[in-house]
């Protein structure tokens, strides 16, 4: 059970946070849509091997595990008495590591606050997301107990972030420009206010419906006489079904 909620909980939470900052961010989100739209090319829809050449995407989704980890505090127990910074912690302490404060420890981190996805481009593995090896960054925690379901997280963070970019174009309702980013504690940590976005449907085939122009013989979906007054909202989202279920 712990696992079942354990992996939606936490998996969604990351989902959300990186969907946010990026919305806070106009410049990261074109930049990536800009490399997932280049990798999918005319495919439509993007499948695993799309997924190794968004080196961007990957940076952007450390950034957002290092700000906003959504289990922030992991537990353990000492099996033995240590002295540490002028304390004694006796054996079989229970103690929290605050992840999020080790994610944003400004003597590790240069600008530790802002949210930088190019500060992991020098990174060797781009792959390797479970990150404890040298304890400067914790999300999936570390070591023997560290999580499992990591690479699968990662995998479906992926997969599901591009498509959510591929396919869309996303704005704030209203004309609002930046979303707070207040936290609420849980099985994960997520935003304390549930994040609305308006989704604008994309489509890479520029030759009908997203272009608004009529569509060529057997070159995508025929939208026969009704194309005639239909919002170009509703052209687009019909574009887009298109794509995915051909
Ligand atoms: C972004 C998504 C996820 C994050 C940030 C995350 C984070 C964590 C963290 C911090 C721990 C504690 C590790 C430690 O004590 O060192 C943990 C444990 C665990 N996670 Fe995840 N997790 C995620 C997704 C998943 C998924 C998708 C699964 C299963 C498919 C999963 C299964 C588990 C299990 C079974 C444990 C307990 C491991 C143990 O106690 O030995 N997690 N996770």
């Amino acid at each position: 059970m712990n696992m079942y909620v354990g992996r939606i909980d936490t998996t969604f939470a990351s989902l959300e946070w990186a969907m946010a900052e990026l919305i806070n961010h106009p410049d990261e989100m074109p930049r990536l849509q800009e490399e997932i739209r280049a990798a999918v090319r005319d495919d439509d829809h993007i499948i695993e091997d799309h997924l190794n050449k968004l080196h961007y995407l990957k940076l952007v989704i450390k950034e957002t595990l290092r700000l906003h980890p959504p289990v922030p505090l992991v537990p353990r127990e000492t099996v033995e008495d240590a002295e540490l910074l002028g304390y004694h912690v006796p054996a079989r302490t229970r103690i929290l590591v605050n992840v999020w404060a080790i994610g944003r420890e400004p003597t590790t981190w240069e600008r530790a606050e802002e949210f930088l996805p190019e500060r992991f481009a020098e990174d060797v593995d781009m792959d390797q997301y479970m990150l404890g090896q040298d304890f400067t960054l914790l999300p999936f925690g570390a070591g023997r107990r560290g999580c499992p379901g990591a690479g699968f997280a990662m995998a479906s963070v992926e997969l599901v972030l591009a498509n959510l970019l591929y396919h869309f174009n996303w704005s704030l309702p209203g004309g609002a420009s930046m979303v707070n980013m207040d936290e609420q504690g849980g099985l994960a940590v997520r935003l304390k206010k549930t994040l609305h976005l308006v989704a604008m449907p994309w489509c890479s085939k520029t030759t009908h419906a997203c272009s608004g122009q009529r569509p060529q013989q057997n070159s995508g979906p025929s939208l026969g006489p009704q194309r005639a007054g239909v919002p170009q909202d509703v052209l687009r989202l019909r574009c887009w079904l298109h794509s995915i279920f051909s």
